[in-house]
């Protein structure tokens, strides 16, 4: 069940920030950072479609159903998804579930899920509904071209692949073994990257409008400098 318990909007709060990027460009980390910089909240869609993962595997649906899962049917999933302040909160089971859905086995299963388009319809209007007000930064794979269309900045975020394993190794392994585990990172990374381009719904794909905005040579705090000065110039927005 998804259960928004947010005021009726009374008046616009603030603009609609979206960045959007293939895994590892560093969207979700360089959004929760310039949020936190312009006092928005924060939208990490990515982490609404690991939720459902999670709940779908949790609660031992077999995977070949999932295809034929209807709205009504995600809906009795045990998962609440709730706003509190500026952060979202997801439990499963009353349960927080923010770190278990970062797993292994989640992530190996999620672009799947989120090429359902059944899923897609059943977040859809949960993830428009936090924007309803403004004041939002949501990052993800189609924040810009298919949930926020009407965003005042788009942004899309690249790297090079290598360097977006490098990253990725680095939120949760030790240094040492970086070399050796590289490569599959890279190919773990690239797997994703190309469920999510070629997907028959939303796929992954740079807004017409969206800026785009290289990190590869980048370290995280020029990342988020760009990018609030991208917004300060387009929008006035921000120190
Ligand atoms: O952080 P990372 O880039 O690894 O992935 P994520 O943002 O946690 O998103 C996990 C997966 O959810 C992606 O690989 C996409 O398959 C899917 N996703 C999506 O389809 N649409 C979004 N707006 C966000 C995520």
């Amino acid at each position: 069940m998804i259960d928004l318990k947010l005021p009726k909007p009374t008046r616009l709060e603030g603009i609609i920030v979206t960045i959007d990027g293939p895994a590892g460009s560093g969207k979700t980390s360089t959004a929760r950072e310039v949020a936190g910089a312009l006092d928005y909240r924060h939208l990490d869609s990515g982490s609404l479609y690991r939720a459902a993962t999670f709940s779908l595997l949790r609660e031992s649906i077999n995977v070949k159903e999932w295809e034929h899962l209807t709205v009504s049917d995600l809906d009795l999933l045990n998962l609440q998804i709730l706003p509190m302040d500026d952060k979202i909160i997801m439990s499963w089971d009353q349960k927080n579930i923010s770190s278990e859905i970062r797993s292994a086995e989640v992530t190996e299963k999620v672009s799947y899920v989120a090429s359902l388009p059944q899923v897609r319809k059943w977040l859809f209007e949960t993830q428009q509904n936090l924007g309803l007000n403004g004041r939002l930064v949501a990052d993800g794979r189609d924040m810009g071209e298919v949930v926020f269309p009407e965003a005042e900045v788009k942004i899309f975020l690249t790297a090079s692949l290598e360097v977006r394993a490098r990253r990725r190794l680095l939120e949760y392994i030790d240094p040492k073994s970086h070399d050796e585990m590289l490569d599959d990172e890279m190919k773990r990374i690239n797997k994703r990257d190309l469920a999510d381009q070629n997907r028959q719904h939303s796929p992954l794909v740079q807004a017409q409008d969206a800026i785009q905005v290289d990190t590869t040579k980048l370290t995280f705090h020029q990342q988020v400098k760009t990018l609030l000065g991208i917004i300060k110039d387009l929008t006035g927005i921000g120190s």
